[in-house]
């Protein structure tokens, strides 16, 4: 027997100063329908995604909130976050929080085998620091003097620090870039990547003194590592990285290095230089790929606090549905660049697509099939001419090689297509006028049992996606979702897997019209 494949995936882990907004719900869906997707092609998904603790952020919206006692208010954030994660159908298999115990001993053995490598050292850091990225930055990060991103001119610092070799690996990751032209997606960030180790990259402090919060650096008193360092950790804290015994290091073993990291341009530059040369400092292997999303504006503006417009995902999936939101999301922004997302645009959308297209054939096939087939799935004769499946191999084909480009628009393009080929059956073969006609009898139940097996297939083409539109589809078709979800995807896509002869159990339309 085959080896089972392994997926392992990553999200940023948040920073919990703030609920997450649609721009964290972004990343974080993403990474679930292509959780989802890896598992529905039978491989053993880790999907993984956290939050940043140890961060100066935490500890001053911890103040901006009353609450003295530290631990309590992450506790409480943490927990809020993984709560909404959950009211948002993600599927993640662990969450690590970087205040956990498994993630300081991982990073404290981290950090000594680096430093037993030579590549730490104590120097003085002189320069500046923006409190928005928490990164030390240098006069090319700037534009007008300010941080580009936070739109405030950084402090300027000066301490004795340690520090991290960065530069001892500029050629060793140029060479793996060069090597690997799928570690950094996509190409026009590559290239921004390269261009920055190659012309800008300096070695980079990775301790700050006298802070209160944050993993000591080991036989240090005064220093606490540097938040970045710490936490690019977690992904390797999560897979059991400090592990004592060979029965510990399985996890380890099974799923390192990550298949793909999911990350927001912003933060590709840690996540591209200062990450895998942590790595090769190790001596561990790198992620195969870490690829950089765009970002998304609100109505054309920045999503900010100050200008009052930033989205709470959790909001708008009581209006719309956690399904109408990913589908929304998915179309609307091309993974990778930079997109918008607009309230109008999304009810417009929501209605078009999901209530007149998509909700409204499954309601008029099953509406036909109560008042043509007596609620049955009848019985299929034989491919009759003109009535081909709807959903074979070309469709598979395409819909598989679009979400393995990670491509979801296309993805979702595809279903669509079988969505308008279905309707456009019905307007061409008019089920109402055969049903007049004792001997077109043949031809309805063949077309009928094509229609609804182009249902069942369509939920199977939606499960990583819209996954509770999947269900809702199976269950109104009469199908066990839990038995049919047992097949596995080369059973399912095979035409015909819809048994004849169940009733139907026609309900409410899946994606009622929005006023
Ligand atoms: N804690 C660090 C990441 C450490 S990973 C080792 C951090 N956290 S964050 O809370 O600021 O989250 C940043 C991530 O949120 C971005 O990389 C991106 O994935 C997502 N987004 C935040 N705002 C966004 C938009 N407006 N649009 C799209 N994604 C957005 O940085």
């Amino acid at each position: 027997m085959l080896n089972q494949a392994k997926f392992y995936l990553t999200t940023p882990i948040y920073y919990i100063n703030d609920i997450p907004h649609i721009g964290h719900a972004y990343t974080t869906i993403v990474a679930d329908v292509l959780a989802r997707y890896h598992r529905l092609k039978n491989e053993e998904v880790l999907f993984l995604t956290g939050t940043d603790e140890n961060s100066q952020k935490n500890l001053e919206a911890a103040r901006r909130a009353g609450e003295r006692d530290l631990k309590k208010y992450l506790d409480k954030m943490s927990a809020r976050w993984a709560e909404t994660w959950d009211l948002l159908n993600i599927s993640n298999d662990d969450f690590i929080r970087t205040t956990e115990k498994r993630h300081w001993e991982a990073v404290k053995k981290f950090f000594l085998k680096v430093q037993k490598k030579g590549d730490i050292y104590q120097d003085t850091y002189e320069g500046f620091y923006c409190d928005g990225c928490e990164a030390f930055v240098t006069e090319t990060d700037l534009v007008d003097g300010q941080c580009e991103a936070h739109k405030k001119i950084p402090r300027v610092i000066k301490e004795k620090n340690y520090f991290f070799r960065l530069t001892n690996y500029r050629e060793a990751l140029l060479k793996h870039i060069a090597d690997n032209p799928d570690f950094i997606q996509p190409t026009k960030r590559r290239n921004e990547i390269i261009s920055y180790i190659s012309n800008f990259m300096t070695d980079i402090s990775i301790s700050r003194q006298n802070i209160s919060c944050g993993i000591p650096v080991p036989n240090s008193r005064k220093q606490a590592l540097y938040v970045w360092f710490d936490a690019l950790l977690n992904y390797l804290t999560a897979v059991d990285y400090a592990a004592k015994t060979a029965k510990g290091k399985t996890r380890f073993k099974k799923f390192w290095p990550a298949d793909l990291q999911l990350v927001g341009k912003d933060i590709l530059k840690f996540h591209a230089a200062l990450w895998p040369a942590m790595l090769m400092s190790a001596g561990l292997p790198l992620p195969k790929t870490i690829f950089a999303h765009g970002y998304f504006t609100i109505n054309g503006d920045k999503m900010s606090k100050s200008l009052g417009n930033v989205v709470d995902p959790v909001e708008l999936v009581k209006i719309y549905s956690n399904d109408a939101l990913r589908w929304f999301l998915l179309s609307e922004i091309k993974f990778g660049e930079d997109g918008d997302f607009s309230l109008v645009r999304l009810k417009d959308g929501y209605n078009n697509k999901l209530a007149n297209e998509l909700g409204n054939l499954v309601h008029r096939v099953l509406s036909m099939t109560e008042q043509y087939c007596a609620g049955k799935v009848p019985k299929f004769s034989a491919a009759a001419e003109g009535l081909d499946p709807l959903c074979e191999i070309d469709i598979w084909r395409d819909y598989e090689s679009a979400l393995d480009h990670l491509r979801f628009d296309e993805a979702l393009g595809v279903v669509w297509k079988v969505v308008a080929m279905a309707n456009q059956l019905i307007d061409k073969e008019k089920p109402w006028a055969l049903a007049k006609d004792d001997g077109t009898r043949g031809r309805l139940n063949d077309l009928m049992y094509n229609l609804l097996e182009t249902l069942r297939q369509l939920g199977w083409l939606l499960l990583p996606i819209m996954p509770e539109t999947s269900e809702k589809i199976w269950t109104q078709l009469g199908l066990t979702v839990g038995k049919e979800k047992t097949k596995d995807l080369g059973k399912a896509k095979i035409w015909g897997g819809l048994p004849a002869e169940i009733k139907i159990k026609k309900g409410e339309p899946i994606f009622p019209k929005i006023l």
